[in-house]
């Protein structure tokens, strides 16, 4: 996406690819875009699939005891929503149009280092097809998540780290069957959370909370069908339609973010700057956001050798960021089952889906947080709470 973004402006990129173009063009993850996301994809270009396969909704569902409600997002964000498009669909996208506008892409690239982060010029060698090779650049823009080379190419005095792990993980399943319902359910349940979602008219994505360090070969399909109708179970006429299973993963919950997103000529963005768990589907999106930020920050070094922008990178991500972890935190809070939780904790659970459900102000919080932040969010005045004064 940043290379793309870049290259309207004008600056050339290389994009150095650990893996397969075939494996990221597959590899299952997530699926909710942002209003913002979509917006800034239409901008650049790459609205023409998504326009026609993406699907649009306005609002999703809470279920607790059975029952459902719906957060309506038109009620408190008029004219946003969010559209569910696979994140290997928006890959695709972009591979086809860097390729077809002749961008380097470089796949099945071995053996990173970054180096010369401090000096005029920054260094990335690595092996490509079996030849060793050095790249010489203004700026290394390191998209590799937390466990790639550029997070750890930082010296670890030169950055704080927060972070927050979870005592549960979720079992992810993509199933051959339509999906029966039009919007997404997060079910909170004594048994733990559920999440029904899909990829497309034939495909339901579902995830089940499990524990952490469960293995995939002690959920059957029977079991993971039986705990999702127990889970997803409601009053109303909601039906789970079943079907093959045709991709499964575990994946684990944390939360962590680096303080500051950049060292010297290395600026970090996506999941190597930060992670957030899964639930309110933020991950792709502050990535997308963080780039954004990144090519603006560049256009306007290149174009005017301005720096204050991109001195200004990690601050106007970090706001984002943490409104971002903040919230897919308190989902996640909100919606899990911990294994020592008290009958304490379960009430306090229970009030606060009630208060989010009943309380215009409440829903509408969720809401305004679930489709995103407004690109111009950082460094905004806090306008609407000064008028209440
Ligand atoms: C999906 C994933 C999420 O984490 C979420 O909150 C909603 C939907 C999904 O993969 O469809």
């Amino acid at each position: 996406m940043l290379s793309h973004l870049l290259h309207l402006r004008g600056i050339e990129s290389v994009v150095l690819e650990k893996h397969p173009r075939a494996y990221i063009e597959r590899r299952v993850r997530a699926g909710v875009l942002e209003q913002g996301t979509v917006d800034l994809l239409e901008q650049a270009g790459l609205g023409e699939r998504l326009r026609r396969e993406g699907m649009i909704h306005h609002g999703i569902q809470l279920r607790f005891d059975g029952s459902t409600h719906r957060i309506a997002f038109e009620e408190s964000t008029p004219g946003r929503g969010i559209t569910v498009y696979g994140q290997q669909e928006v890959i695709k996208d972009l591979i086809q149009a860097r390729l077809r506008a002749g961008g380097a892409l470089h796949f099945s690239v071995e053996q990173v280092n970054v180096g010369d982060l401090g000096g005029p010029l920054a260094t990335i060698s690595f092996v490509h097809e079996g030849a060793e090779r050095e790249l010489k650049c203004d700026f290394i823009a390191g998209c590799d998540g937390s466990h790639g080379v550029s997070r750890q190419a930082i010296p670890n005095d030169a950055i704080n780290v927060f972070e927050r792990t979870y005592p549960y993980a979720w079992l992810g399943i993509l199933a051959r069957a339509a999906p029966l319902h039009e919007e997404l359910v997060y079910a909170y349940h004594d048994r733990g959370f559920a999440l029904f979602s899909m990829r497309s008219p034939e495909l339901t994505r579902l995830y089940l909370q499990v524990e952490p360090g469960e293995c995939l070969e002690s959920w059957s399909d029977e079991r993971i069908w039986s705990e999702l109708r127990v889970r997803l179970a409601s009053n109303d006429d909601f039906r789970l339609n079943e079907g093959p299973i045709i991709e499964r993963s575990i994946t684990g919950m944390r939360s962590s973010v680096v303080e500051p997103m950049q060292y010297g000529r290395l600026y970090l963005a996506g999941d190597s700057a930060h992670i957030v768990p899964p639930t309110g589907a933020k991950g792709m999106n502050l990535a997308i956001a963080d780039v954004r930020v990144l090519a603006d920050a560049m256009a306007a070094y290149y174009a005017l050798g301005d720096h204050a922008a991109l001195a200004r990178y990690s601050q106007t991500c970090l706001e984002r960021v943490w409104r971002a972890e903040h919230f897919s935190w308190w989902m996640t809070s909100m919606l899990h089952r911990a294994p020592g939780d008290d009958a304490f904790q379960q009430r306090l659970q229970r009030s606060q889906l009630q208060y989010v459900v009943r309380s215009r102000a409440a829903s509408a919080s969720l809401a305004e947080n679930y489709v995103g932040l407004p690109s111009d969010w950082a460094g905004k005045a806090p306008e609407r709470l000064n008028s209440h004064f």
